[in-house]
């Protein structure tokens, strides 16, 4: 190979103080795994000496410990850049040590193209294989990977001895035009594959190479909670009634589902449903469940940016690489999660909520309307886009001291416009057709515990005339309350009247 072998440590010292930085990958699938440890050390030892080291981290979406987490400790981010979920990086930008932007996912590439960012100084890739040419194949997350090469003034590449050269042909790379050349990304069905199998990287700026040995560390989903349980099946029998009714095409649509235990209790509801048919997926993470899905023939085809999946599930997936090449497409998420192919597939979007109003707003980041939580990810690509936009959340949290459901969100991340069911542990919340009024009544009804339920009806009745009736000097009475007593139920509206 053409491209000096580099020591993490090597490959480091090349990366300087107010750099910009990005990294490869969408989630811990595909993320550098071995600079980052040697970069963070960096950091420490040019801190120690006095001397300022952060750099700006641009990434595909959150990464891992081995990144994030690892860079956050020794204080080494001074932006982060879209979407993080690691709890030490949380606390640096909670206490503003870190400067965040969250952004819908799908943007970051096309804003980068414009310019809105700065320069890329260096970018750190992982590939399964590289040729002189500098044509690589990616590893299991692609992320903004096409752009920040392009962009890069440098580039480090992570060859990963986990990741087989056979999995070339799964990646699908394909980067549109910009405005004002910009033309139809031409999907019109989740396995249309567009683009290319390898990226290519101009070969000058290719500084080294470093080995890494390692699967992406994704955990196993723990067993699923009664909660969850629920609302699985309550999303679950929802499509089907849906089919049966006419609204979804008995062929289905194809779906967008996020990553954790709901999206794995939903998967695994819609593989044991004998009214949805075999179904294809345009989303922007596959996790395990997808996986058996298509052992089983349920899914016939992943459209995703990501294999956010266990180390024994990519084991397996490596091993049998010839069986799932041609059931999934690894695309950058400006297409993985773009808006215009959303809507002309008709993706059924399924996101999580943090808390929904009473009037169908959405607050998905932010824990009390203060505390970020992780980011809006794809989400707001994703519902504002979807034929059907479906939001879930468990009804009550921390053993009913805080109702998911509120009079007010304390942030709005998906507006009413947006949303068009809710799903709880207790029911369904159709929103669609409905004025502000009918929908409270829905979801309080549908959605709420029935402990908080008397509670948000008489904040209705508190309303002022008007299509929204909400009160204003109450409406986030249930925060309030909750850093007040640590306890919404302790709501007392009697001071208002
Ligand atoms: N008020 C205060 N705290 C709340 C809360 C609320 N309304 N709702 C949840 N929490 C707390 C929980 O208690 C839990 O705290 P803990 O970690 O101390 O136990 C934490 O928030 C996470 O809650 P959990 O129910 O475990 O949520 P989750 O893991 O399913 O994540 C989101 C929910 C909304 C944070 C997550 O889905 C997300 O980041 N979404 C935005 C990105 C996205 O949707 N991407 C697209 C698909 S990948």
């Amino acid at each position: 190979m053409n491209f000096p072998i580099l020591t993490p440590r090597e490959a480091a010292s090349m990366i300087n103080h107010d750099d910009n930085v990005a990294f490869s990958g969408f989630t811990a699938s595909g993320s550098p795994k071995v600079v980052t440890e040697a970069l963070a050390e960096r950091a420490e030892e040019e801190h120690a000496a006095g001397r300022p080291f952060k750099v700006n981290l641009f990434t595909g979406a959150s990464t891992s410990d081995r990144a994030d987490g690892i860079l956050a400790r020794a204080n080494a981010i001074n932006l982060r850049t879209p979407y993080q979920n690691m709890p030490d990086l949380r606390k640096r930008i909670n206490a503003h040590d870190c400067h965040y932007f969250d952004l819908h996912l799908s943007e970051l590439s096309q804003k980068f193209r414009y310019g809105f960012y700065g320069d890329l100084d260096v970018a750190i890739i992982e590939v399964a294989d590289v040729d002189d040419n500098g044509n690589v194949v990616l590893g299991t997350g692609v992320g903004n990977v096409p752009t920040y090469v392009n962009a890069a003034k440098k580039v480090i590449l992570e060859l990963n001895a986990k990741l087989p050269a056979a999995f070339r042909g799964m990646h699908d790379i394909y980067l549109p035009l910009d405005p004002p050349n910009r033309r139809e990304i031409p999907i019109y069905k989740s396995s249309d594959r567009i683009g290319e199998a390898l990226v290519h990287i101009d070969p000058k700026k290719i500084v080294g190479i470093v080995h890494s040995d390692d699967y992406d560390g994704v955990k196993s989903f723990s067993a699923l909670d009664d909660t969850t349980l629920r609302i699985g099946h309550n999303v679950c029998s929802f499509l089907e009634s849906e089919i049966l009714a006419g609204r979804i095409p008995k062929s289905f649509l194809p779906i967008q589902s996020g990553v954790g235990n709901v999206a794995n209790a939903v998967l695994y509801g819609l593989g044991e449903s004998t009214v949805i048919p075999a179904f294809e997926m345009y989303t922007e993470v596959i996790q395990d469940a997808v996986l058996d899905l298509m052992k089983k023939g349920k899914c016939k085809f992943g459209s995703t940016c990501a294999l956010t999946i266990s180390n024994e599930a990519e084991a397996e997936l490596f091993s049998n690489i010839d069986f799932f090449r041609d059931k999934i497409a690894l695309r950058p998420a400006e297409i993985s999660n773009n808006p215009e192919v959303i809507r002309r597939l008709g993706v059924i979007a399924m996101n999580t909520a943090i808390e929904a109003d009473i009037f169908g707003n959405v607050n998905s980041t932010h824990v009390t309307g203060i505390r970020m939580m992780n980011g809006i990810g794809g989400s707001g690509d994703f519902t504002r886009n979807g034929y059907l936009s479906i939001f879930s959340c468990p009804s009550i949290t921390k053993g009913g001291q805080i109702s998911n459901i509120v009079p007010m969100v304390s942030h709005v991340d998906h507006t009413e416009h947006s949303v068009d069911i809710i799903i709880t542990d207790q029911g369904v919340a159709d929103l669609r057709g409905k004025d502000p009024v009918q929908r409270a009544n829905e979801i309080i009804d549908k959605a709420a515990h029935p402990m908080f339920r008397e509670l948000l009806r008489d904040y209705l009745k508190l309303g002022r005339p008007g299509q929204t009736p909400h009160r204003l000097e109450c409406a986030l009475e249930f925060h309030n309350e909750f850093n007040r007593s640590g306890d919404m139920r302790n709501v007392d509206w009697a001071r208002f009247k």
